[in-house]
């Protein structure tokens, strides 16, 4: 069974075909896939009869509905001034040069399908500079580290 004849058939099981359904549905598919799709939308709107429009509507104005796939990886940079001043800002600059980025890193989406977020301090300033991948943070980190905990990061260094 392919994935859009199985969400149909899922929410045939588990909800009545009712508008008010709705944000039930949303929060059914939204921790099942981790967003909600086009075609996710269409199944929804054919079960409870909604128009996609108001749908895509709904799904837009609740911040904990993604429309989008997430990044499979989450990179945190510590930009507190400890890690800036212990070599975070060259690794920043790293990254954005060997990537062709001219304004600010962290405003620029994702690299490769991993997100990149700055992190105000994460309080392990005595192993700076630190980074974050995922939940798990890492000190002492330099590019070479970096490379080695996120090879896909620099998948297509020149
Ligand atoms: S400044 Fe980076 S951990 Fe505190």
């Amino acid at each position: 069974m392919n994935d859009k004849k199985q969400l149909s058939t899922e929410l045939k099981v588990n909800f009545p075909r009712q508008r008010e359904q709705l944000l039930n549905i949303l929060h059914y598919v939204q921790d099942k896939h981790g967003y909600i799709s086009k075609d996710s939308m269409l199944d929804i709107s054919n079960h409870i009869k909604m128009p996609v429009s108001e749908i895509y509507g709904t799904v837009t104005s609740y911040s904990e509905f993604k429309i989008k796939n997430p990044p499979s990886k989450q990179l945190k940079i510590c930009t507190g001034i400890t890690c800036i001043n212990q070599g975070n800002q060259s690794l920043i600059e790293n990254i954005k040069s060997r990537h062709s980025i001219n304004g600010n890193l962290f405003k620029n989406g994702s690299i490769n399908n991993i997100s990149i977020d700055e992190l105000d301090c994460g309080f392990i300033c005595g192993v700076s500079p630190m980074i974050q991948i995922n939940q798990t943070m890492h000190g002492r980190i330099e590019i070479n580290g970096l490379k080695q905990l996120l090879p896909e990061l620099f998948e297509n260094e020149q």
